[in-house]
Order: structure tokens, then sequence, then C-alpha cells
């Protein structure tokens, strides 16, 4: 069919044409909302799962809707070795000019952005970074050099402002066990304090399933300052949604044994639906339906390449070559009974170690589904095993 029509978004961090399932994240970061807002305390939630599941685009998601509660909010995107004071600082800048040229008449806002150009100058000394942002630094707040006081500061004085605005300030933060370790301790020590003054200040982020360590380690009592949720496939009826939703606007129908074969390929992973989705869409005759040759085409055994482009955009290049091992694989079995002539094992060495691995290539999504529910240990020095 038309590939310029194709509605499938497959890739990092785009938005799907339909963000299905998810309901609970959206339910929890909506109570968070209004607890900030009447003035009572709730911890940050920090998503957590595999690349592909779906993390960026639902913290996206989240933030938007707490722009839309008119919020203060930034998104940051940790990358690299870049310090938070400066990606903090770039994200702000884009969101805080429009809340500002609303609220031009609060003063509390205006010592607030004050502040915040005090901390933004800290990174970025010849001012290029709040260029937007048309007030004087203040001295002596948000501008130490230390990340934790400073964080703090900035968060409380914003947090005081737009409460007084009947909003709040909200820091969605994307891979963030990508952060250097000071900075991870800065942000965890700020959140607590913003916590602590009971204003509707939070912290909300995303990272691949080492974060919850990676959190604790910079910070012991980062265990109960946020509320960890595990992002993972989706389930059969949301996975469903995610792929026939996008083709009912443009009047084509998945048949029903289309639907189930695409769904049950994917295992309910969403990169992997949206990527099964172009490729079959790409590739059905159309006009108005996607029949099961098409999604077996598009999404069967015979899409050897695509699934194994799927695999290293999931697991990271290295991984995707990696060997399955089978559970045995490897682990030290009873000592061999030896025959009484020669001291030889009773059986040949190559049994010795288990069934033979197999190739990551030929695992596919349903891999991906034995890593997230923990039946695959985590991938190191390119082996995953069983
Ligand atoms: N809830 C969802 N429903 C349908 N597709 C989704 C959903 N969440 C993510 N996707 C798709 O999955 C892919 C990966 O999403 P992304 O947010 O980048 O994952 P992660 O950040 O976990 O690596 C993207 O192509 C996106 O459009
Ligand atoms: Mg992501």
């Amino acid at each position: 069919m038309d590939a310029v029509l194709n509605p499938y978004a497959p890739g990092a961090g785009l938005r799907p044409p339909e963000l299905a399932g998810r309901e609970p994240e959206r339910q929890m970061f909506g109570v968070m909302l209004d607890r900030l807002e009447a003035g009572r305390s709730n911890q940050g939630i920090m998503l957590t799962g595999l690349r592909g599941v779906g993390k960026t685009v639902l913290l996206e998601e989240l933030r938007a809707t707490a722009e839309t509660r008119g919020w203060v909010t930034a998104f940051i995107e940790a990358a690299g070795s870049q310090p938070f004071r400066l990606l903090a600082s770039q994200a702000l800048t884009r969101s805080l000019p429009s809340v500002s040229s609303r609220h031009r008449s609060s003063a509390r806002l205006k010592r607030a952005l004050s502040v915040f150009k005090a901390f933004s100058l800290k990174a970025s000394p010849d001012g290029s970074l709040s260029m937007g942002i048309d007030v004087d630094a203040v001295v002596g707040r948000g501008d130490s050099g230390d990340l934790e006081l400073d964080l703090s500061e900035l968060l409380a004085d914003l947090g005081e402002a737009a409460a007084e605005l009947g909003a709040g300030v909200l820091l969605a933060i994307d891979e963030l066990q990508a952060l250097p370790k000071a900075d991870v301790t800065a942000l965890a020590g700020a959140a607590h304090q913003a916590d602590r003054l009971g204003l509707p200040t939070a912290v909300v982020g995303a990272g691949l399933p080492n974060l919850p360590r990676v959190l604790t380690e910079a910070k012991s009592y980062a265990e109960r300052l946020f509320a960890y949720r595990r992002i993972g496939a989706l389930d059969e009826a949301a996975a469903s949604e995610a792929l026939s939703r996008p083709t009912e606007g443009l009047g084509v129908a998945w048949l029903p044994g289309a639907l189930n074969r695409a769904v049950s390929a994917s295992a309910g992973y969403p990169f992997f639906l949206q990527a099964f989705g172009k490729h079959i869409w790409d590739h059905a005759p159309g006009p108005d339906a996607i029949t099961l040759d098409d999604a077996d085409a598009g999404a069967g055994r015979r899409s050897t390449r695509a699934r194994r482009g799927l695999l290293r955009f999931s697991l990271g290049t290295r991984h995707a070559c990696a060997t399955v091992l089978p559970r045995s694989h490897g682990r030290r079995r009873r000592r061999p009974r030896r025959h009484s002539r020669g001291g030889r094992p009773t059986w040949p060495p190559s049994s010795r170690r288990g069934p033979a691995p197999r190739s990551v290539d030929q695992e596919g999504p349903h891999l991906l589904a034995q890593v997230g529910h923990g039946g695959v240990q985590r991938p190191r020095h390119g082996r995953l095993h069983q």
C-alpha cells in the first residue's frame, strides 16, 4: 500500500500513531499532579525497562499532560557525559519564556527566573543558554557551583512561584541512568529537599533496568524517594489497538487472523509492533484490508533481515550478535563417575556443557519477552543466559 500514508512509526522516541495501554502509569501520574497541586507530598515516578518498550514516548506524554495543566515542565535527555546543569538549563530555557509571558505580573515568577538565570550562567557564563529569559541574574542563589544546593534553591523558588499560579514544576529526565554519578546524587538530594518543603515540584524519570540500582547507589534513600514502574510489552488487547487504530482512519481494516499474527510475532513489544506494522503495510497489496497472508509475509520467518535489524536496535549492536546459551550451559554438573580403567568420564566432553547455543537472530521478539520477564539474564559480554 501507499508508503507515503504508512501510519506506523518505528524508531527511538518517535510518538506512535496510537499510544496504546499505559493507563496505570497515566493514572498514577494524574494522581501525583492532583496531590501536589493540593499541597500534599508525593513520590516521583521512575519508569524502567529495556530499549524499545516505550519509556521515552510515555515520559514525553506525561510531561505534555503536566504542561496542558499549566505546569512549568522540562524534558531533559541525559546523554554522554553532559553535565545535568547544562541539560536542565537548556530544557528550562525552552519552556520558561512561554510561562513568563503568560504571567508577566507575578513578582514571584520574576524572582524565580532571576535564580534560573544565575543557575544557568554557571553552566554557560556567556549567557547564551538563557537568552530568551529577559531578567537579570540574582547573586547568591542558584549560583554556588554546588549542583545539589543550587538545584534545591531553583526548585524551591520555581515551585513557590508555580504554586501561587495553581500549578507546579516538573522535571522529566530520560536515560537517567546515563547521568554522571555526582549529578544523580545531586538530583536525588534536590528532589528530596523539594519534597520536604511541600512544594508542587516533581521529578519523573525513565531509564534502563539498572536505574533503581544507579539511584540507590547515588543516595541510599532514593529507593523510597521514587515509585518505580517497570515498563514492558503491551497486553494483547493494547497491542491489537496499537496496530488497528492507526489504519481505521485510513479506511484499512486488519482482518482478525492478520492482527493476531502480527501481535504474536511482536510479542507485544512496542518497537516491534511499529516495525512489523510498517513492514506489513508497505508489502500488503491492499487497498482496504490487511490479510493473514500479508501479515505472514511481513512478520513471518521470511523477514529474518528485518528481525536482525530490530534486535540490533533493542539489545544494542554488541548483543544482537550474541549467542543465546541454554539454561544448562556452562553450569557445573555432578562430578562424572570414573571408569575403573583409564579414569575417563562416562560421557563425551561435547555433551558435558548441555545443548548447543542458538543464535539471537533465531529468537526475535520472544527472546526480548524472556529478557523482559527475567527469564534471560542481563546481556553481558556478548552472551545471553537463558
Ligand atoms: N504505548 C505504545 N503503543 C504503541 N507504540 C509504542 C508505544 N510506546 C512506544 N511505542 C513505539 O515503540 C518504539 C520505541 O519507543 P521508545 O519510547 O523510543 O522506547 P524506549 O524509550 O523504551 O527505548 C517507538 O517506535 C514508539 O513509537
Ligand atoms: Mg528511550
